[in-house]
């Protein structure tokens, strides 16, 4: 089992889904986790459990694509606990749809999310990293960042826009001592695939036959994610930057 004693983490979008499975392997770990969301009283509960379960935890309220705002938390963190040493950027919203279907409002809510949110927290953080000459972000790209998915016209561009921007982050600071990384998972059973799952007419018959396309037959599970968000935010990762790490149940071998 990795470690993460006395490390400090923010995990954006933690208070649903992946985010807050990340959150909660981070605290089972060891360490000091910032819940970052813009719901509050979803991001509270999930610090409240974290609580619970004897963790040190603490919310910021936060809509990622705001730049100014971004600025200010990393101001608060600073106050709070000194520095951070590992970056989660895992917010991030869809839509369906292909071009034909997809405005250019569409393109630009889920950029500013999706793509700027990513930009703006670790514009904001890693100047601390670098100045302490140590750091891991992890980015929370797609298996629709690596290829294709049908009807995800939009999703798709900014995914491999964050794949693009955790590879070009990596290697420009890969003698900074801030390792940069980013997790492709396939379809997780989260609130997000749920919210998809509610626009078809037949939900449980969509969910079916969702799970039969995928190869193993299942969906992943938060938890299978966020192993791996504990692999790459610890110190055996040390070697590891600029990776795109497939978790998609053998969806991207086919
Ligand atoms: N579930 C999947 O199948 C899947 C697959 C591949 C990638 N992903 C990615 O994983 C990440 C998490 O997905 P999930 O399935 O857990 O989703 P989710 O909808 O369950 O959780 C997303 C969280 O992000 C928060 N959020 C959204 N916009 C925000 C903003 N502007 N500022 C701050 N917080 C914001 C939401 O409030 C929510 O708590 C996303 O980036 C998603 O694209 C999910």
């Amino acid at each position: 089992m990795f470690r993460l004693d006395g490390k400090v983490a923010m995990v954006t979008g933690a208070a649903s889904g992946i985010g807050a499975a990340i959150a909660g392997a981070f605290s089972d770990c060891g360490a000091h986790v910032f819940v970052v969301d813009r719901d509050e009283a979803l991001g509270r509960a999930v610090v409240s459990q974290l609580l619970e379960r004897g963790g040190r935890a603490a919310f910021m309220a936060l809509d990622v694509g705001d730049e100014k705002a971004c600025g200010q938390i990393a101001s608060e963190v600073a106050g709070a606990t000194g520095h951070l040493d590992i970056l989660v950027n895992n917010a991030g919203i869809g839509h369906v749809g292909t071009i034909q279907d997809t405005t250019v409002d569409d393109l630009d809510r889920l950029y500013r999310v999706n793509v700027r949110g990513v930009f703006n927290i670790s514009k904001a953080f890693l100047p601390g990293m670098i100045g302490r000459r140590s750091g891991s972000v992890v980015n929370m790209a797609s298996i629709g960042g690596l290829v294709a998915v049908r009807e995800r016209l939009a999703y798709c561009m900014t995914k491999f826009a964050v794949v693009g921007l955790t590879k070009s982050m990596a290697f420009d600071h890969a003698r900074d001592g801030v390792r940069i990384n980013c997790i492709c998972p396939g379809r997780v059973e989260t609130p997000f695939v749920a919210a998809r799952l509610r626009e078809y007419p037949d939900p449980k018959r969509a969910y079916e036959e969702m799970c039969a396309t995928q190869p193993m037959g299942r969906m992943g599970r938060p938890e299978e994610i966020a192993a791996a968000a504990v692999y790459l935010a610890s110190d055996e990762a040390a070697f590891v930057t600029g990776a795109a790490f497939s978790i998609d149940g053998g969806w991207s071998a086919g």
